[in-house]
């Protein structure tokens, strides 16, 4: 990822057509994750080739996991079992990817080997100490730089002692940490949840044929425990479009003029649908079809027209169930009548940038009122100045995206500096997006 790619963005387009985005990250990292230690051989399809996912995919290899593809979304893991894993020769280089290394240290934490995680710049400045005090406490001895962030060395691992662990912040990839480490502790391990979060690694595991149980313990905490030592038996995986990834496009279409799209299989996971219950509180003309189940995970294809958004007060129960889709939620909300409000969600800020200062500099270059809180942001949806300034991405994908989309409503052209990550998480995001009726070129600077 060393050139810079610019994207150049010609306003307008009317946004129609059908389409199938890549399959979803989260669950393309767990699959090769379990897969990797089950027993037998995981035949995974829709499979995400994005950086982030192959850095997982690599990673595996490295410890000795026979591992054939990506070719067309296929793979096929030969499990070694929950034991089976060698100590890699070289440190695992994770990228970009915050739920690669924190996942991944869940499972390394349960190896009798040494080993070494690092990641690249935007990676390398992210908190670990979430995850490592919890491994700590399950009796690992993981290094990191003083303020807590990666590389992370793994001194000492498993057996581990289980834990009861009352995660700090709603943070799927810490829940998900403490339960893959949970594999490896004599005993019991739980972990509580101060609100519900993506449940990918929980359904997995079932399907892998490991007992978790979730209780509800009110409307917001959930209660998630197993048992560790039982063993993974390999199962085939469909992974679903990405509700993420599809979220550009269900932003686009809302703002666009003149728009009917429909986006194919996406995972509606209830955990993930936070941005459509967004979309539709602000107005958006958003329809679910052909719904059905695979491999445990709900897909549907969604079919969205332009519609005439208005601001609102996000509710914040839904800021865990749209984590990720706010930089393009802010471009909804810039292109939407009247103010947008958001808040509870400083998480944003530790994100592959901090998500909050970004976009609201981005939505400034573009003429918009944006101001950036400590825990969210408060946008005054209207026009975009005839002139913007070029609009930096800060290493994150999700920033050179949303920027993009937000030319769809700009006045005169808009550059977004900075974009070849978008192939950590959508490798034919522009492709696509040219597709459907956006004027976008991909040029090195
Ligand atoms: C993820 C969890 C979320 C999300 C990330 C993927 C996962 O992170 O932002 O993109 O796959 O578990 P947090 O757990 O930090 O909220």
């Amino acid at each position: 990822m060393s050139e810079n790619i610019q994207f150049k963005v010609r306003p307008g387009g009317k946004i129609h057509g059908r389409i199938r985005v890549p399959g979803d990250k989260s669950v393309s990292h767990r699959s090769i994750m379990l897969g990797a230690i089950a027993d037998g051989t995981t035949h995974i399809t829709g499979f995400l080739e994005g950086e982030d996912s192959l850095a997982t995919l690599k990673a595996f290899q490295a410890m000795g996991v026979a591992i054939e593809g990506p070719d067309n979304g296929r793979v096929t893991v030969h499990g070694v079992g929950l034991k089976g894993l060698k100590a890699p020769t070289h440190p695992l280089d994770m990228g970009n990817s915050g739920t690669a290394m924190r996942l991944m240290a869940g499972i390394l934490a349960g190896q009798d080997f040494e080993c070494e995680l690092v990641g690249d710049a935007s990676l390398s400045k992210r908190p670990m100490k979430r995850v490592t005090d919890p491994l700590a406490e399950m009796g690992a001895e993981i290094e990191t730089e003083a303020g807590g962030t990666p590389p992370l060395k793994i001194k000492r691992g498993g057996p581990l002692k289980p834990i009861d662990y009352v995660l700090p912040m709603a943070s799927a990839q810490v829940k998900s940490c403490v339960l893959l480490a949970g594999l490896y502790a004599e005993g019991q391990t739980a972990v509580e949840e101060p609100a519900p979060t993506r449940d990918h690694t929980e359904r997995m595991l079932r399907g892998f044929g490991y007992d978790v149980v979730s209780e509800k313990l009110d409307d917001m905490r959930t209660r998630v425990s197993l048992t560790g030592g039982q063993s993974l038996a390999a199962s085939d995986i469909d992974v679903p479009s990405d509700i993420s990834s599809a979220a550009f496009f269900m932003v686009a279409a809302a703002i666009a003029e003149e728009a009917d799209l429909m986006i194919e299989h996406v995972g509606i996971n209830p955990t993930r649908t936070g941005v459509l219950d967004i979309l539709k509180l602000m107005g958006a003309d958003i329809t679910l079809e052909n719904e059905a189940t695979v491999g445990g995970e709900p897909v549907a294809d969604i079919r969205i027209r332009s519609s005439k958004l208005k601001g609102i007060d996000i509710p914040p129960h839904l800021v865990p169930l749209a984590i990720d889709e706010f930089p393009v939620l802010f471009v909804a909300a810039s292109a939407a009548e009247g103010r947008t409000v958001l808040t509870g969600a400083e998480e944003l800020r530790v994100k592959e940038s901090d998500r909050i200062q970004v976009m609201a500099d981005a939505l400034n270059a573009l003429g918009i009122q944006a101001t950036p809180t400590e825990d969210g942001m408060i946008i005054e949806g209207g026009q975009q100045a005839p002139q913007s300034a070029p609009i930096l991405s800060h290493h994150d994908h999700r920033i050179s995206m949303a920027a993009t989309v937000a030319g769809l409503r700009a006045a005169s052209d808009v550059i977004v500096d900075d974009c070849a990550n978008v192939n950590t998480s959508f490798p034919t995001f522009i492709e696509l997006i040219n597709q459907v009726g956006m004027h976008v070129v991909a040029e090195e600077a």
